[in-house]
């Protein structure tokens, strides 16, 4: 794996930072912002912070939308999300925020 991927410049926040506040239930920039401590005050770091934002499962390709339709679609358990998607079915990495959206609907 590469270096760690550094997300907002001026705050020294990394990539692993935003992924620990959407686990925590961070879902769009604003609560990005506060939770993880993102200036937001450049675009570039907004753009980027979207695309961080919007994806679920790296491995996988695997969409935040898609993991979300799929719980609202009756998939309750981090497995049957697995099944349906095939987020999670690699590293194993995002499965805790597959865990999240299933606990809070979204
Ligand atoms: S430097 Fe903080 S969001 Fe760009
Ligand atoms: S990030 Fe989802 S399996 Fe690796």
């Amino acid at each position: 794996m590469g270096a760690p991927r550094v997300i907002c410049t001026r705050n020294n926040i990394f990539y692993g930072d935003i992924r620990k506040a959407m686990c925590e239930g961070a879902r769009t920039k604003e609560e990005v912002m506060e939770q993880a401590g993102v200036c937001g005050e450049c675009e570039g770091c907004e753009s980027e912070l979207q695309g961080v934002l919007d994806s679920l499962c790296g491995c996988k390709g695997v969409s935040m939308e898609e993991v979300i339709n799929a719980v609202n679609n009756g998939a309750d358990t981090v497995e049957k999300v697995m099944e349906e998607t095939t987020a999670g079915t690699d590293c194993g990495r995002c499965k805790a925020l597959i865990a999240n959206v299933i606990e809070l609907g979204r």
